[in-house]
């Protein structure tokens, strides 16, 4: 696990800030959850492949627990118990530390963030849209330039292996195989659990279907699925989202991908991944899931939701050249000249931070000289300091750190002047 330091650690803030403030917008209540949970509860829907990269261990109270890989098992357990009477539609928003034990390498880490989105009590496609439609406004409020989404629905792949009466838990493996990318070995798993030619067949066409003409590329799957009811329902109801998310959000780019899965099993409906250009791992995914607060005990309720990999929008807005944009603050620098003024210093810099500005004051006892070389590497816009002859007449010495110039200015007007 990394230590984030500078940039990094600031970066990951600014977003997950960011996060916050779509949150807040969309009108969705943070919701703060343990970082361990019971075993079972993270492992149930979490898809073979997650659940063997768990950090698991065994509690002094002899419970099995484990680092949580997500955050969307632990939501929708608060709202299985705990919330189960509050009104829907319920929008909950996290952000925090995962763990996976992945392979470290670019854009894949053991800790990583998150910014996650649950949207409980809607079955309707609107719901699906809203999702959609807040992910692109957080990559929007980041400043990421390029990235498309990836979408598909789950129940078109699903259904045909429905209707050979595959069992659930060989279509999860099925899905995440297909998730990988190995379409063979999929196609070959399938064939293996009673798959008919027939169906192999549609599979295997339906796995070379994807394109930006979303309305031909759903067509096209509709022609393909045209003897599997359920198949041709799924993509109807893929239809209608994406009418719904163009007609709202005109600008957004869409791949959509006939033998796109996820890994994840609690998927139902509608999924999506988002990606940047110029990176091959995805910065965001999510998708509908109606069948898991029912198998944590809370009742029928649909959900949909999205989780966005902070560290992965980080690398995304560097490798596109861009950086959180910050706003232009003025930061301050006070120095007492000698140690009986560190009163006043300390006066001085609270005095500013109560209005608003970014103040450090010189602790390390060094001359002025030395601070004001160290405050120029730091980007420090404004040096203040403060000199004995100077405060006998409630004034200090502003240094403009850029234009290096400097001037003489009474602590009334001190704020004023920083500001200009
Ligand atoms: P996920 O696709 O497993 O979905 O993860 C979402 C995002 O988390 C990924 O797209 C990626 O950006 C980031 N991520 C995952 N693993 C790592 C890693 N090892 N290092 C860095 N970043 C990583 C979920 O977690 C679902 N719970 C999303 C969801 C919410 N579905 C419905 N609601």
């Amino acid at each position: 696990m990394r230590d984030l330091v500078d940039e990094e650690a600031e970066n990951l803030r600014l977003i997950e800030q960011r996060a916050r403030k779509i949150s807040r917008l969309y009108g969705y209540k943070e919701v703060i959850t343990p970082l361990v949970e019971h075993y079972e509860l993270l492992a149930a829907k979490l898809g073979e492949e997650n659940r063997k990269r768990m950090f698991v261990f065994e509690d002094l109270g002899r419970r099995k627990v484990a680092l949580r890989p997500e955050f969307t098992a632990s939501v929708a357990r608060l709202v299985a118990t705990k919330m189960q009477s509050a009104p829907r539609p319920l929008r909950l928003f996290s952000v925090g530390s995962l763990y996976r034990y992945d392979e470290p390498q670019f854009g894949r880490y053991r800790e990583f963030w998150q910014a996650n989105y649950e949207l409980f009590g809607s079955n309707k496609p609107e719901a699906d849209v809203e999702i959609l439609a807040l992910t692109n406004s957080l990559l929007k409020e980041i400043g990421l330039k390029n990235y498309f989404f990836k979408i598909g629905h789950v129940g078109v792949l699903r259904s045909i292996l429905n209707h050979d009466g595959i069992s659930e838990e060989q279509q999860n493996s099925i899905m995440q195989l297909l998730d990988k990318k190995q379409f063979d070995i999929a196609l070959k798993t399938a064939k293996n659990a009673g798959s008919s030619k027939s169906s192999l067949d549609t599979l295997e066409t339906l796995l070379n279907i994807k394109g930006r003409q979303s309305d031909a590329v759903i067509s096209e799957i509709c022609e393909v699925v045209k003897s599997y009811s359920e198949a041709i329902e799924a993509a109807g109801n893929l239809r209608e989202i994406i009418s719904i998310l163009k007609a709202g959000c005109v600008d957004v780019d869409l791949s959509v991908e006939a033998g796109f899965a996820r890994g994840l099993e609690y998927y139902s409906g509608m999924i999506f991944e988002i990606f940047a250009t110029n990176m091959d791992i995805a910065v965001g995914g999510g998708g509908r899931y109606d069948k898991l607060i029912e198998l944590f005990g809370g009742g029928q309720v649909p959900a949909v939701g999205v989780a966005l990999g902070v560290d992965r929008l980080s690398l995304a807005l560097q490798k596109q050249g861009q950086t959180t944009q910050r706003s232009e603050e003025n930061r301050v620098l006070v120095v007492a000249v000698e140690n009986s003024l560190l009163g006043h210093a300390f006066k001085i810099s609270n005095m500013l931070r109560e209005k608003g500005i970014v103040v450090e004051l010189e602790t390390m006892g060094r001359s002025v000289s030395k601070a004001l070389s160290d405050a120029d590497r730091r980007g420090i816009t404004h040096a203040v300091i403060v000199g004995s002859k100077e405060i006998q007449e409630n004034m200090v010495a502003l240094r403009f750190m850029r234009e290096r110039t400097q001037e003489i200015v009474s602590i009334e007007h001190l704020f004023e002047r920083i500001r200009q």
